[in-house]
């Protein structure tokens, strides 16, 4: 089974990026698991996945639901059905990762049942990779789209506010009331967050901080001309920093 990772925090603290900028270091490539109804993930890998003919979670599911849904598949069971149709249809696959998106809500107001199908077939998709790093959607309690239940990282993306702080405190007491379980839960200063500010977010019980990403005019113009972060230069501020981060982690680095 894969080391699972998640990466969290507000809005636009910078969880896709780190993800993203993660890929870049990690020894062997991970299964990205999209966790956002955005799903920026794929743009900031370069990847179109509408393209690539890749669906979301959520599309096979709506898919599957309706009357002509897959009659291919006949009578096979409907978890059978599900985890080959995602195996099929939902993993983009490449040299450096693996992506799968859960997509956008498919019942009104509820993701319960691609979260849950995700979930159950989670441990079948990731056992062949060595790292599977989930982004999450913005604000902590998304922890509870439980996507994982037994997670190994949290990486918790910080600026510099008092919200930010007060969350990252409330985070290990929303994970056990949800039923999420981790091994370590990690601060990382976002590319806002001062060396001022280290200190204090330094002193946080129950959590490590690891250091902050430098900000990097790169990743800002990468992303807003759609190019992959994957061929940033490896000087990159950021890159180097997210390296510097997941050492610090106890990560090997490649
Ligand atoms: N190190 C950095 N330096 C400069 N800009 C950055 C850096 N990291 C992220 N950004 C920029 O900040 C913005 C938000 O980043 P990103 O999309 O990764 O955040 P997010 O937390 O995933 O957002 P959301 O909550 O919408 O999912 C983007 O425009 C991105 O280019
Ligand atoms: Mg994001």
């Amino acid at each position: 089974m894969a080391k699972m990772l998640i990466s969290t925090g507000r809005g636009g603290v910078g969880k896709s990026t780190f993800v993203a900028l993660a890929v870049r270091h990690l020894p062997s490539p991970p299964l990205l698991i999209d966790a956002d109804a955005d799903q920026s993930l794929g743009q900031l890998l370069g990847v179109d996945l509408a393209a690539e003919e890749v669906r979301t979670i959520s599309d096979v599911l709506y898919k599957l639901q309706g009357r002509e849904g897959y009659a291919e598949l006949g009578s096979m069971p409907l978890a059978a059905k599900i985890e080959y149709l995602l195996n099929l249809s939902c993993v983009y696959e490449s040299p450096r990762f693996d992506l799968i998106t859960l997509g956008v809500k498919w019942t009104r107001g509820c993701y319960c049942a691609p979260n849950s199908i995700l979930q159950s077939v989670l441990p079948g998709l990731a056992k062949d990779y060595e790292y599977a790093i989930v982004d999450s959607p913005a604000g902590l309690e998304h922890v509870n789209r439980r996507v994982v239940r037994e997670l190994d990282d949290v990486f918790v993306l910080i600026d510099p506010s008092a919200k930010a702080l007060r969350n990252a405190q409330r985070l290990g007491e929303l994970t056990r009331a949800v039923g999420v379980s981790y091994e370590n839960l990690y601060l990382v200063g976002n590319f806002r967050f001062p060396a001022e500010a280290e200190e204090r977010v330094a002193a946080l019980d129950g959590a490590t901080y690891l250091g902050r990403i430098e900000r990097d005019e790169g990743v800002e113009r990468f992303d807003w001309e759609g190019r992959s972060l994957l061929d940033l230069p490896a000087d990159s501020p950021a890159s180097r920093s997210v390296a510097r981060i997941l050492r610090k982690a106890g990560y090997a680095t490649a």
